[in-house]
C-alpha cells in the first residue's frame, strides 16, 4: 500500500471551507497540529518576534520541531531588541530563521527620490516604504509556501476584527493562511508566555504592546490603545501596513 503523503499541498476550496468551519471552534495548539502534520515545512510562520509570534513558535517547537519554518521581514529598520529576540529564540529552540530583506534597488531607488525618513510626510509615502520593505519581501516568501501562519488577533484593531482562524489567501495565490491566536486576547498571550518562559523582545518592559520598525513605533501610556504606538502620527483607520490585506480585504 502506498504511504500517504506528508503534507497536503493545496486542498479544493470546497474542502478547505469545511475545515476552517470545524476549525473555528478549536484551540491554538490544535489549530497549529492540523497545519504541521497537513503541510509540514511547506508552511511557514511569518514572525516580527512580537508576543503573539513567540508563543505560536513556542507551541510548534513542542508539536515538531523539525517541521517548524519561521521566517521574517528585516525592513533594515527594525530595533536592536528585535535582532536581540531573533537570537534568543534561534538560540532556545534551536531553530533556523528564515529572513528576507527587502530588494536593494527598490529600497534605493526610494530612498533617493524620497530620502530616509519619508514615512513621516504622507501616508503615501509611509505605504510606499512598506511596500517596498515589508509586503515585497512577503510576496516572495510566500511564493515557496503553501501556507503561511500569522500572529493576527481579533482584538487588536477593527480591521482584523473578522479574520478567521484558516482562510484562503486569494492574494498570494490561494494559499491557506492560519491565525490560530484569533480569539485570544492580550492577557491570553502574555499569561502563556509566563507561564512556558517564552523569550520575549524587551521592547515589552519598555512600554511598546505592539512592535514594528523602529522609527515607526514608540512607547505608549497606561490605558492607551495598545496599537496607538504605531505609525502614532496618522489616523487610525492607516494603520495597517499591506501584510494582511487579504484577510481585511472586506473592510477596504
Ligand atoms: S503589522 O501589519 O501591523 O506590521 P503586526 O505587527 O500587528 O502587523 O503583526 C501581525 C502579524 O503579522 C504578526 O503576528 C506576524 O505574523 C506578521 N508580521 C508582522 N511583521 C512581520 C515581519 N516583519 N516579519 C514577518 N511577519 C510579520
Ligand atoms: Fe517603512 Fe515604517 Fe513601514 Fe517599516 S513600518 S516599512 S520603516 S514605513
Amino acid at each position: 500500500m502506498s504511504k500517504a503523503p506528508s503534507f497536503t499541498p493545496k486542498l479544493t476550496a470546497e474542502h478547505l471551507k469545511k475545515i476552517a468551519k470545524e476549525m473555528e471552534n478549536k484551540p491554538a495548539y490544535d489549530i497549529l497540529k492540523w497545519a504541521i502534520d497537513n503541510y509540514g515545512l511547506r508552511i511557514g510562520l511569518a514572525s516580527s518576534f512580537g508576543a503573539e509570534d513567540v508563543v505560536i513558535i513556542d507551541m510548534m517547537s513542542k508539536i515538531d520541531k523539525t517541521k517548524t519554518k519561521i521566517f521574517t521581514l528585516d525592513t533594515g529598520r527594525l530595533n536592536q531588541e528585535t535582532y536581540d529576540i531573533m537570537d534568543d529564540v534561534h538560540n532556545k529552540y534551536e531553530i533556523d530563521i528564515e529572513v528576507y530583506f527587502p530588494d536593494q534597488h527598490e529600497v534605493e531607488e526610494m530612498v533617493r527620490a524620497k530620502g530616509v525618513n519619508l514615512m513621516y510626510a504622507n501616508v503615501e509615502n509611509r505605504k510606499l516604504c512598506c511596500e517596498i520593505r515589508k509586503v515585497h519581501p512577503l510576496n516572495r516568501a510566500l511564493s515557496k509556501f503553501d501556507g503561511w501562519i500569522t500572529g493576527l488577533r481579533r482584538e487588536q484593531i477593527t480591521t482584523r476584527a473578522n479574520i478567521k482562524k484558516i482562510e484562503v489567501d486569494n492574494l498570494h495565490g490561494n494559499i491557506i493562511k492560519v491565525n490560530p491566536l484569533a480569539d485570544w486576547t492580550y492577557k491570553m498571550v502574555w499569561d502563556y508566555i509566563h507561564k512556558n518562559n517564552v523569550p520575549f523582545n524587551k521592547l515589552y518592559n519598555m512600554g511598546y504592546p505592539s512592535i514594528g520598525c523602529e522609527p515607526c513605533t514608540r512607547a505608549v501610556r497606561p490605558g492607551e490603545d495598545l496599537r496607538s504606538g504605531r505609525w502614532w502620527w496618522e489616523n487610525a483607520v492607516h494603520k495597517e501596513c499591506g501584510l494582511h490585506w487579504d484577510s481585511i480585504k472586506q473592510l477596504k
